[in-house]
């Protein structure tokens, strides 16, 4: 019998190769090809500080999914009976023999876990900085540094699949840390020229577009809304102010973001200061966070590290607008799933969780459809995009808009009638192959074209369901602050509420997108894999929340 506590102190010295039939590989399907632009430079030295992080297997997860969608479903005696983070924390932290065998596996090695590790008040989370040479045989990787040739951005990541000892796997969903890189930062995104035909997009074209009037939040105490920010993305004051300044004159809105959660550095960014001057306008005078990861963290997993701090926080936003998303056959089952049971968890807390559908269309390659993640998740909302023609003055579906459906998870069963209408009623569906008894994307959409935005102080369009995110967002944080202020709670995950109530929606039939040949999914009449149900009303949905 061997124990695994010798053969990792063994590996220390001997290398770890005699003992590769003992561990496994963890994360089946995760890429471990180096991103276009990112070149390795040389290999970490040994005593340089590496961080892992360590996403311990969870308990009860299917009572955490059934909780899921019981307060998520109207109808039911639990609709909205949110948990507390507590309550959350007591359902799902691991068991104590994962904690134990982790915290021994790694003290064996020689990591002083006390002081050189941190976990999150579940403890399904833990977060070490530990030498170099000490990660590389842990995992049985060598990491190396990797620029990025345009930003010169670093990071330090493995190119081979890690390993870890048997009797260590059972008790570990993945590694954080090793193979998934950054985004890149991008200072200014998708801005563009105007072509003077397009209904340029600002606050109040889209207040009056989605029926806003003249509502604004501010009624309830508690009621937040939040931008998550990745790798270099931080948004300006001074463009804030001066976004204010031109667009801002017919509403009442708040002059800065409230609080600040993370780094947020000059230079400023085009997506962060699109999001946070969207979200503001749309979900005017409510209390807005601005939920920033990188900088301090710029060698780790931004989306990761975004997940482990919202399990740790005991506040968190009713609604978080994202904008981020890779290619769903990229990464790992193991790594998806249990993001899924992160969402999970912020949905039993009553948060509602919006993603951009991404902007690459049907994204077709060689005749098959590649979904985007976490836009491919049962458990968020995802946002595709509409664009608006002056000599239409009405909205249609935008080409770039992604859509699609996941090849890893089911249909959940809020959109099975709503998807079944469109895939046997299309006139048209693209020639290539995707699977239709996937979870199929967007659920919603907004406007994505030619947003007048401030960036660096210089008003400017700009495209992308990144634009549609926040716009859909803001909507939700008025929503949530009427209900918040008469007594009753915030709407939580949305997709169930929203699909039984389409008609509180307008209904988007016309253009389809691109992205596979010429064209893409289509619009169409009830639910379709551009627009989803359609745009937002807020006096509808609204009506519709309320009633509840
Ligand atoms: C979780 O939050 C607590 C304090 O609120 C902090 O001490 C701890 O370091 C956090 N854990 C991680 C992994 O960030
Ligand atoms: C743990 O938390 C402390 C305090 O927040 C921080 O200074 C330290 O860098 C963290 N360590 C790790 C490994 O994340
Ligand atoms: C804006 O919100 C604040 C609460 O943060 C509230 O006191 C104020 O009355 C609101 N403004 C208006 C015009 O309703
Ligand atoms: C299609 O999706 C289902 C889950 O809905 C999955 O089980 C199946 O493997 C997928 N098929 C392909 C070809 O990806």
């Amino acid at each position: 019998m061997f124990s695994w506590v010798l053969l990792v102190s063994a590996a220390l010295f001997q290398g770890s190769q005699a003992f590769t039939g003992l561990r496994m590989r963890v994360e089946a399907g995760q890429s471990i090809a180096v991103p276009e632009g990112w070149t390795a430079e040389k290999k970490v030295q040994e005593t340089e500080g590496i961080s892992l992080v360590f996403a311990v297997k969870q308990r009860n997860l299917q009572q955490l999914e059934d909780l899921f969608w019981k307060v998520s479903t109207p109808g039911t005696k639990h609709y909205r009976q949110f948990l507390s983070h507590n309550e959350i924390n007591d359902l799902i932290s691991p068991e104590q023999t994962s904690i134990d065998t982790i915290t021994t596996w790694l003290s064996e090695a020689g990591l002083d876990v006390e002081n050189k590790c941190n976990w999150t008040k579940a403890k399904e989370f833990l977060s070490c900085v530990m030498p170099c040479y000490m990660a590389n045989s842990l995992l049985d990787v060598t990491f190396s540094v990797f620029r990025h040739g345009e930003t010169k951005q670093t990071t330090v990541r493995a190119t081979h699949h890690y390993t870890l000892p048997v009797s260590v796997i059972g008790h570990i969903d993945f590694v954080g840390n090793v193979h998934r890189f950054p985004p890149v930062a991008k200072r200014t995104q998708r801005v563009k020229k105007s072509n003077g035909l397009v209904e340029l997009q600002t606050p109040s074209s889209l207040r009056e577009r989605y029926n806003v009037g003249s509502a604004i939040a501010g009624k309830s105490s508690i009621n937040i809304q939040a931008v998550a920010q990745f790798t270099g993305q931080y948004y300006g004051k001074t463009d804030l102010s001066e976004f204010f300044k031109l667009f801002g004159s017919s509403f009442v809105h708040r002059a800065d973001v409230d609080k600040v959660i993370g780094p947020n550095k000059f230079p400023s960014g085009g997506e962060a200061n699109l999001d946070v001057q969207y979200i503001m306008s749309l979900g005017a005078n409510a209390t807005t966070w601005f939920w920033s990861t990188g900088g301090a963290h710029e060698k780790q997993e931004p989306f990761l590290q975004w997940m482990l701090d919202i399990a740790n926080a005991t506040v968190i936003p009713q609604v978080m607008s994202v904008s981020y998303g890779d290619q769903e056959n990229s990464l790992s089952v193991d790594y998806m799933d249990r993001t899924n049971q992160e969402f999970m968890k912020q949905g039993v807390r009553g948060m509602s969780l919006l993603f951009a559908s991404g902007d690459a269309g049907a994204n077709c390659r060689n005749h098959v459809l590649l979904p985007f993640f976490p836009a491919s998740s049962p458990y968020v909302t995802t946002v595709g995009g509409t664009e608006g023609l002056l000599d239409i003055g009405t909205e249609r579906a935008t080409l770039l808009s992604s859509g699609g459906f996941s090849n890893v998870y089911s249909q959940p069963q809020y959109q099975t009638a709503a998807v079944s209408h469109y895939l046997s009623t299309s006139k048209f569906l693209p020639a290539a192959s995707y699977n239709r008894t996937g979870r199929a994307f967007p659920d919603v959409a907004a406007m994505a074209m030619d947003f007048m935005i401030v960036d660096e102080l210089i008003p400017q369009p700009v495209d992308g369901t990144s634009c549609a995110t926040p716009t859909f967002a803001g909507i939700i944080a008025l929503i949530n602050d009427a209900l918040l202020a008469s007594g009753k709670k915030q709407l939580g995950f949305l997709n169930p509420f929203l699909y039984s109530h389409a008609s509180a929606l307008l209904d988007i039939t016309e253009q389809c997108s691109g992205g596979c040949l010429n064209k893409g999914w289509c619009a169409a009449v009830g639910w379709d894999a551009v627009t989803g149900l359609g745009t937002p009303n807020y006096e509808n949905l609204l009506k519709a929340a309320m009633a509840q």
